[in-house]
């Protein structure tokens, strides 16, 4: 059952996101975006299985073929989109070969950037299956691939042409990787809307208990927040910047630990609680609201503080993020529930202090 269905515009390209339960079988959802009479599946070895047979049967018209890769952050990486166009050039594929990337934020990432390469790019459909890719990842054109020095610092803008969102695919998602997606669905309150927040805080048990209905609420509305963003900004020029609120703490943690350590979500939960331990330290944030942002990231059972063991590492980390720019290290900061901001020079002592050097709230 279709629950919404949400317009994206970037520049010239307009594409529907529909997020509902029991899509991925229906042929009017899926059918339409593929360009050719070909397409190629591109998912890995845990989701492919799950969900390849309902696409099969939705695509009964189209030749469909399959690519899956080895499940993990460690395999997000340029080698596997060599392996890909390999299988697409062996495969004689065309420029009209539609990719579907079905699976989570990696598979994602991995599929939409061999979408933009393959013969200087071929359409492609997102089919997200984790909660995460699901309010964040699929949503807005973002396709990369890790270096062994950096994380996503291999990848282009490159839009999709549509994205569908089946809230039944996240039945058999383990519960550590739906908490992580909690984090980008609290993220979205926080820099965009306090009315959704305090949503967030009123429904949090029914969205870890999975409650169909609150779920569909809480990524429809969280793919609003990030379409609007991006429509106004696509190539994070400006505003876009704003979605990586706790990202530059948390790309920092994953890198630090080595990938895989912790969940993208589960750095991002723990970088929300640092910016706004950091915004209330540059007295931009009210402490109570700093209070409440650490409250609800907690009650979500996600992290709220860096691993102890890899604190010395942050900062020259945090400098390799892909928002510092040649002025320095620039942070999305908080100004209130609802509201985020771009922030250049913030002191050295307070950001110190903020990673748990100091005494404050991400160390309470
Ligand atoms: P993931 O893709 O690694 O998926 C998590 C795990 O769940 C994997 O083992 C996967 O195989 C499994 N899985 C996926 N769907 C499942 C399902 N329905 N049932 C059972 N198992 C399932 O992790 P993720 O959290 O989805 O994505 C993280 C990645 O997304 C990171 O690489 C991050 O950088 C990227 N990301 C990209 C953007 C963007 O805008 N492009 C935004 C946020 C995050
Ligand atoms: N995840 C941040 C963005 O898409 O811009």
């Amino acid at each position: 059952m279709l629950y919404a269905t949400i317009s994206l515009t970037a520049g010239e390209h307009q594409y529907p996101i529909h997020v509902g339960s029991d899509l991925l079988s229906d042929p009017a959802l899926i059918t339409p975006h593929i360009q050719g009479r070909r397409a190629l599946l591109i998912s890995n070895e845990t989701v492919g299985p799950l969900f390849a047979p309902s696409i099969r049967r939705a695509l009964e018209d189209v030749e469909l073929d399959e690519y899956f890769l080895p499940d993990g952050e460690a395999f997000k990486t340029l080698d596997r989109v060599t392996d890909a166009v390999e299988h697409l050039i062996r495969g004689e594929h065309t420029r009209d070969t539609t990719i579907i990337a079905l699976g989570g934020g990696v598979v994602g990432d991995t599929a939409g950037f061999t979408a933009a390469v393959y013969q200087r790019g071929v359409p492609f459909v997102q089919i997200p299956t984790t909660l995460l890719a699901q309010v964040d990842a699929s949503v807005g054109g973002k396709t990369a691939v890790n270096h062994a020095l950096g994380k996503n610092m291999i990848g282009a803008f490159y839009q999709p042409q549509a994205v569908l969102i089946d809230t039944d695919t996240l039945k058999s998602l383990p519960e550590r990787e739906r908490i992580a997606g909690v984090a980008e669905v609290i993220k979205h309150g926080v820099l965009a809307d306090s009315g959704y927040f305090e949503w967030i805080e009123a429904h949090l048990d029914e969205i870890l208990a999975q409650d169909p209905a609150v779920m569909s609420h809480a990524i429809a509305r969280s793919c609003e927040i990030k379409s609007e963003v991006v429509a106004d900004d696509e190539k994070e020029k400006g505003r876009r910047a704003l979605l990586n609120l706790g990202h530059t703490f948390g790309h920092a943690i994953e890198s630090a630990l080595g990938y895989g350590e912790w969940l993208h979500g589960e750095a991002v939960g723990a970088g929300l609680v640092m910016a706004a331990d950091l915004s209330m330290r540059m007295g931009m944030l009210a402490p109570a609201d700093a209070v409440r942002i650490k409250r609800l990231v907690t009650r979500a059972g996600l992290p709220v503080m860096p691993p102890e063991g890899v604190r010395g590492q942050l900062r020259e980390l945090m400098s390799r993020d892909k928002k510092a720019s040649d002025a320095g290290l620039r942070l999305i900061l908080v100004r209130r529930i609802g509201e985020a901001e771009v922030v250049e020079s913030v002191p050295e002592a307070l950001i110190a202090d903020t990673i748990g050097i100091g005494e404050g709230l991400c160390a309470a």
